[in-house]
């Protein structure tokens, strides 16, 4: 067996190159009321029970979101609809395609060591600080911008998703 290292060595090699999987399209979001409707049918439970169930969501402490399939992929479809024309398909600034006007902060980019540092280091308080930023929208350090709050069209749970999702570029 003189050739196991060099074809295992082979092997990762293949797949390290073969580069990302081509994106899935995520399907539909669901900003607004029609949320509740529609999570309420993906767990078998009442609408009114959906909304209790998100009202009982901390805006704190992170929900559990990446464990769920569904989560995950409205997250997605959250951020392609609502996000990634001010924020880039990947949380890169440069692929956005509606620029910050003169004047304001740009928007951070995400998935660079800077940000997976803040995450590692400050763990759920920056996870809740980014939640507060997608819930509030408003300004950073008083300059004003073009960031929307979103606390009254998305639910808890879907701004944790999408917290995660950042968390995840
Ligand atoms: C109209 C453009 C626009 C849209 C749409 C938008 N954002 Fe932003 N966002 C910004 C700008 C500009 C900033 C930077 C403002 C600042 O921090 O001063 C920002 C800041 C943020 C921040 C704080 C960290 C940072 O980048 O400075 C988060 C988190 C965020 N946005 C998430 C989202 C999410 C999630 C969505 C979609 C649900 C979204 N944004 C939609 C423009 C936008």
């Amino acid at each position: 067996m003189r050739c196991t290292l060099p074809t295992i060595l082979g092997l990762i090699l293949l797949t390290a190159c073969q580069g990302a999987p081509p994106a899935v399209d995520p399907g539909p979001s669901h900003a607004g009321d029609g949320w509740y409707a529609f999570r309420a049918a993906q767990l078998g439970i009442e609408e009114s029970a959906a909304r209790e169930r998100d009202a009982a969501f901390s805006t704190e402490i992170p929900a559990e979101t990446r464990s769920d399939t569904e989560m995950r992929r409205e997250a997605r479809a959250l951020w392609r609809d609502l996000c990634a024309h001010c924020h880039g398909s990947r949380g890169r600034v440069e692929d956005a395609t509606i620029a910050t006007s003169p004047g304001q902060k740009p928007p951070r980019d995400w998935g660079s060591f800077g940000s997976a540092f803040a995450f590692a280091i400050t763990g759920d308080g920056f996870r809740a600080v980014v939640y507060r930023r997608i819930a509030e929208g408003g300004d950073r350090e008083g300059v004003p911008n073009t960031m929307p709050g979103w606390d009254r069209t998305l639910s808890r749970e879907q701004i944790w998703a999408l917290a995660a999702l950042i968390e995840d570029f």
